[in-house]
């Protein structure tokens, strides 16, 4: 059947061919892969229709006489929008530039096949979180951007504060300090009190100076916290849903844009790895990286490093890897101590998977008036965390939560090596681009 296409078809120029009496166009419009091949009278072409140039075609679309494609236009008129200089478009027809090279082009890059694929995965990977979400009876909370409390403790803060600096002896805009956030968990322990299951999803922010391919200064968490919560295994089962439920949605929905990234057969296989998990101890980790031909020194008590993460999941069978139970020392004050002296564990637990390392870090939290009092003490920060008291003071439940760092689910279940290729605008030190 043929049809009149009323409006015109809106795009851009990603191929150009032409012939004696035709010319043939493929247009993009970034809903997806596909580009609708239009083929038009060697009349209709113009000087202007060049790789990379934006058009509005009206024709006739028809079924295509070819198996590539269902359909095709027939073009009575195409009228060039946007001009492209095909001499200084950085990208050149029939080239697949690799990411490293696309990255120099902030801007430009989501005109490219690769990194449009990416960023439509990326807006239905967004989806599978909140479905998941959805499904399971969490409520979504809009956590703050600018928050007074540093939730990590780790000195990663930026601290924000109007560009009108002045005077330094002024007061602070908000009447103390204010910084951008590092993680959203202590709001969602607040929310947690009231609502039991509750994520966000947002922003967050971090001023690691480094350079690494999988740490930005700006990358979106996926957090969620679970009142009535008790046991570890129950928060790794919440994880270990999570992580099979979204990774399925993505593989299964953008179909085509992940065959980019992986061959099907390489992509099933990743899949099969990926769904299923293995469990260790802390302990247990020190053992293996003590037995490992691979000469490390790494005495318990020490935090894992990349190269130890990444040997954890090679022992396992390159298969996701929760470690359960690090020294208490090694946590933040929120964590809850385990009863086992003379370890003094926390129960918290960090999934590493592979080709990335550490994906998700969560805790049983501290509900222990006396036990989170005692601890603040330690810290010095009984007074800055009188209201995180307050949580345990008014109807305190056992509860626990974890974050999930959105980029590294992409790095993870797409194989890129890279963490700046899977956000749109990435920031990192010394690179705000844009
Ligand atoms: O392990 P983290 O620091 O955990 C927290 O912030 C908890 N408060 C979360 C919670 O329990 N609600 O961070 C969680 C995850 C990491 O496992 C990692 O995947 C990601 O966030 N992440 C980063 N991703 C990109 N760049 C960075 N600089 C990151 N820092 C952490």
């Amino acid at each position: 059947r043929t049809r009149m296409i009323n409006l015109p078809h809106a795009g851009w120029v990603r191929s150009v061919r032409t012939q004696k009496a035709h010319i043939f166009l493929h247009v993009n419009d970034g809903s997806s892969l596909q580009s609708l091949q239009v083929v038009a009278g060697a009349e209709l072409n113009d000087q202007l229709l060049t790789f990379g140039s934006a058009v509005e075609v009206t024709g006739i679309l028809k079924k295509s006489p070819h198996q590539k494609q269902a359909v095709e236009l027939e073009a009575q008129r195409i009228h060039v929008i946007g001009e492209c200089d095909p001499v200084d478009f950085p990208f050149k027809i029939k080239e697949r530039h690799n990411l490293e090279y696309l990255r120099q082009f902030p801007h430009l890059r989501c005109r490219t096949n690769a990194f449009s694929s990416l960023l439509r995965i990326r807006s239905e990977a967004t989806a599978a979180f909140h479905s998941f979400f959805k499904d399971n009876g969490f409520v979504q909370i809009h956590t703050p951007v600018i928050t007074s409390n540093d939730c990590e403790g780790a000195g990663e803060l930026f601290q924000v504060e109007p560009s009108s600096v002045g005077d330094a002896h002024r007061e602070f805009f908000f009447s103390v300090p204010a910084f951008l956030t590092v993680s959203g968990q202590l709001h969602l322990e607040v929310m947690s009190g009231a609502f039991s299951r509750v994520y966000t999803f947002g922003p967050t922010f971090r001023a690691e100076n480094s350079q690494s391919r999988r740490h930005l200064a700006e990358f979106y968490m996926v957090e969620a916290e679970l009142g009535f919560l008790r046991s570890l295994n129950d928060l790794t089962k919440v994880m270990e849903d999570m992580f099979k439920s979204t990774t399925e949605q993505v593989l299964a929905r953008c179909v085509e844009d992940v065959d980019l990234f992986h061959s099907k057969e390489v992509f099933f296989k990743a899949l099969n790895v990926i769904l299923s998990t293995f469990r260790m101890s802390y302990s247990e980790a020190v053992e293996i990286l003590g037995r490992s031909t691979e000469n490390f020194t790494f005495p318990w008590g020490c935090d894992l490093k990349t190269e130890h993460e990444k040997h954890l999941v090679k022992h396992c069978g390159n298969v996701p890897v929760f470690v359960t139970d690090y020294p208490y020392r090694l946590k933040p004050f929120y964590a809850r101590a385990n009863q086992d002296p003379p370890q003094n564990t926390a129960a918290a637990v960090d999934l590493l998977v592979p080709g990335v390392g550490e994906l998700c870090g969560g805790s049983l939290r501290e509900e222990r008036l006396d036990v989170l009092t005692a601890h603040l003490e330690d810290a010095g920060l009984e007074d800055t965390y009188d209201w995180y008291l307050d949580l345990r003071r008014f109807g305190s439940v056992p509860h626990g939560g974890f974050g999930l760092g959105f980029e590294r689910f992409l790095q993870c279940v797409l194989g890129v090596d890279n963490i700046k290729d899977v956000i749109p605008f990435p920031r990192y030190s010394h690179s705000c681009l844009l």
